[in-house]
């Protein structure tokens, strides 16, 4: 044998354990392909289970091939849960059928989205329970209904030896091969103390994060997005080909058993929640959003906390799960055919949905971009009716094959403008031939400029500027906006009456509108039009980041723009800053530096600003450039209701001190703000070590070091 192959740094103390063993007996080998094994699962836990690394990745590959190289030397060392086996890549003719042990049920789905839903369900189990009236409340696990796919996870001894989808229920496929490839899924369950047949039921599903740059990598390579998390997640686990499903960032959520044989002495849970608790112990991962209620109350509130939370956690859900807690209670409540009565379904309104794609129209934004905007048939999602809904661009729409006539999949989220992200594939009959061939117009709708495309991008932009009508009217509404220059009452139909009616064609000149002029406008009477002329006027008292965010520069955003104030401090220096400068405010890059470069290298643009402030626009000079600045450099991330600054103010006061606000927590993230009824921010932070503040710690932070 080779003693290369199994030489060990003493380092880590567990690497310590390894090298003092030199020998080169059998035994030893046998035992040192354990002992690396056991390491590579602890560590596999605390990177995919726990988020919480201890070892450098370099460490864990170097490790890993410590062990290929030991089995590949001495295959009989080799066993079925040896972490060497996830990157196999097996590929196989089809899937085999596998019968479950115990069959997987489906879950009856309470239909009425509405608090109601909830009640219903705990009527039905206090009566099936014979409860009286005044019996107390039951109780109930509640957890989210992730938005995957089911599958059985088999353990035998603590090694996972087949995994299954659900199938019909009573046989499913085997899917072994691919579901191994899942980080987060242990080959080898943690401790010992855990049954000699474990079978635990959980959701495969794709991040929402993971999809998105997955699709962003096809999008690179010219090849077909796909349509959501779940379908590509679902289809992962059932191809053939393992490398293909290696290839698709998946992960899994344990919520509940299969077949179990002999718990050990003590270790058999009496709850739901217990029994979550018990798996994740064992090393599998159990989402943190679920909590023990008590009564339809504690259901409904859990349900409505989460339809706020949905749209920030980081995977799709489409609803709430309710199961009654006590197992005993379970039992004696059992099953009716296919579906357990203990446990119900609660969906919520669907973010996706199915209608007819009736045109294709461009609409000109305000910086010219032309974005082909689907005309739907109307259609209910997400909470609202949506009859129009992006697609993005050109090669967005062609990618996904979308043609006028088809029937096609509308996605709306929170408060993401609604977009197609494909078609229905399977509608029978012809297509319809209306726009065989969509092409982007050579000359803008609006204005008639030229429709240009710089190389190699995505976009075609009017190259109008602010001679377009479209780009003038987007630019004022820009210019308006609440978080620009917070013009209340200057809306689209305004805009558009002013632009249309030729009262308005540069930025300054919103300051010349006076109420005479403006109630002339159809519609305005003497009173909004004084009130709109006083809130023109109000906006005048402003801050440079404002400012600076209300021109409308390309790639300035407001985080960009308070970066931008912070920095220089004035508007003069703004403008002026040659590029090298302008590349050491913080976040900027050469693509923001160059466009905020050819902004002002534009006499116009200049122009435009110095009218602005002649017309009476202005901030405190140097606002922010001078203060003390004890965050600079630093993330925090608010969370929970704080005893007496709002959200907006603790953000400001954090920005004033050279901190940033985030939005979620991470490694990255030097300090967490809490207050009351902080949730999973908070659990976050106390999982990945990041320090918790209250208000008054916040404080401490903001105030200068007294010298
Ligand atoms: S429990 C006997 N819990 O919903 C009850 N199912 O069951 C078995 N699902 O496709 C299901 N999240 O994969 C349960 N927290 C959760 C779930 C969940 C998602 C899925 C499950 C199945 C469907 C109906």
């Amino acid at each position: 044998m080779n003693p290369n192959l199994i030489r060990f740094a003493a380092g880590l103390p567990w690497e310590r354990a390894l090298a003092d063993n030199r020998h080169m007996a059998d035994t030893d080998l046998a035992e040192r392909a354990a002992q690396l094994r056991e390491a590579l699962h602890h560590h596999a836990h605390l990177y995919y289970v726990l988020d919480a690394p201890q070892l450098p990745d370099a460490e864990y590959d170097r490790l890993f091939q410590q062990l290929q190289a030991l089995e590949a030397a001495h295959p009989e060392l080799l066993t079925a849960d040896s972490p060497t086996q996830r990157v196999i890549g097996r590929v196989l003719d089809g899937l085999q059928p596998v019968r479950h042990a115990v069959p997987m049920l489906s879950i009856q789905t309470e239909t009425d989205t509405t608090a109601a839903g909830a009640a219903a369900f705990d009527a039905r189990v206090r009566r099936e329970l014979a409860l009286p009236d005044d019996a107390p409340p039951v109780e109930y696990a509640a957890e989210l209904k992730f938005d995957g796919l089911a599958v059985n996870l088999r353990y035998e001894t603590g090694a996972l030896v087949q995994a299954a989808t659900r199938g019909d229920g009573e046989t499913g496929e085997d899917v072994t091969h691919n579901v191994q490839t899942i980080g987060q899924v242990p080959l080898r369950l943690r401790g010992a103390d855990w049954p000699a047949v474990l079978e635990v039921r959980g959701e495969v599903y794709m991040r929402r994060d993971d999809f998105e740059t997955l699709n962003a990598r096809q999008r690179d390579r010219g090849e077909k997005t796909y349509i959501n998390p779940r379908n590509t997640a679902a289809g992962a686990v059932r191809q053939l080909d393992a490398k293909v499903a290696a290839q698709r960032p998946l992960s899994f959520f344990a919520y509940g058993l299969g077949e179990v044989q002999g718990w050990p002495e003590g270790a058999e849970p009496a709850t739901h929640a217990a029994l979550l608790d018990r798996l994740a112990v064992y090393g599998l991962p159990v989402s943190a959003d679920r909590r023990v209620v008590q009564g339809a109350e504690g259901l409904v509130q859990f349900h409505a906390e989460m339809l706020i939370r949905r749209d920030a956690l980081p995977f799709d859900i489409d609803g709430i799960v309710y199961k009654v807690n006590s197992l005993a209670l379970q039992k004696q409540l059992g099953f009716k055919t296919r579906e357990p009565r203990w446990a119900v379904a609660h969906k919520y309104p669907a973010q996706e949905q199915m209608t007819p794609l009736r045109g294709i129209e461009i609409q000109v934004g305000r910086t010219g971009k032309l974005t082909p905007v689907a005309k739907l048939e109307p259609v209910f999602v997400g909470g609202t009716t949506v009859s129009n809904a992006t697609l993005h661009n050109l090669f967005e729409l062609r990618r996904k094959g979308v043609r006028v006539g088809d029937t096609v999949i509308v996605r709306r989220a929170g408060d993401v403008i609604p977009e197609v992200v494909g078609r229905v594939a399977a509608v029978p009959g012809p297509r319809q031939p209306y726009v065989p061939n969509f092409r982007m117009p050579r000359h803008c709708p609006v204005c008639a400029s030229a429709v240009v495309r710089e190389r190699g991008g995505m976009d075609h932009r009017c190259s109008g500027g602010l001679f377009c009508a479209a780009q003038r009217k987007q630019a004022i509404l820009h210019f308006a906006g609440r978080r620009a220059m917070d013009v209340e009452g200057l809306g689209d139909k305004l805009v558009d009456q002013l632009v249309d009616g030729g009262f308005v064609r540069t930025l300054p000149e919103l300051y010349t509108l006076g109420v005479a002029k403006l109630s002339a406008l159809e519609r305005m009477a003497e009173k909004s039009a004084a009130n709109l002329v006083a809130a023109l006027e109000k906006s005048k008292k402003t801050s440079l980041a404002r400012f600076i965010y209300a021109l409308g520069i390309r790639q300035v955003g407001e985080a960009t723009a308070k970066d931008l104030a912070r920095h220089f401090g004035s508007l003069d220096r703004v403008m002026d800053a040659p590029l090298d400068e302008l590349l050491q405010v913080n976040d900027v890059g050469p693509v923001v530096a160059q466009s905020i470069r050819t902004f002002f290298d534009q006499p116009h643009n200049r122009e435009v600003a110095e009218q602005l402030r002649a017309a009476g626009i202005h901030w405190p000079e140097h606002e922010a450039a001078l203060g003390p600045q004890p965050l600079l450099g630093k993330t925090l991330v608010l969370t929970g209701t704080l005893p007496t600054l709002s959200r907006d103010q603790a953000k400001a006061l954090v920005e004033a001190a050279g901190g940033k606000v985030a939005g979620s927590v991470s490694k990255k993230t030097d300090y967490v703000v809490a207050g009351e009824e902080a949730g999973s921010k908070l659990a976050k932070a106390q999982e990945l070590g990041v320090p918790v503040l209250d208000e008054a710690g916040l404080q401490a932070l903001l105030a200068p070091p007294v010298a």
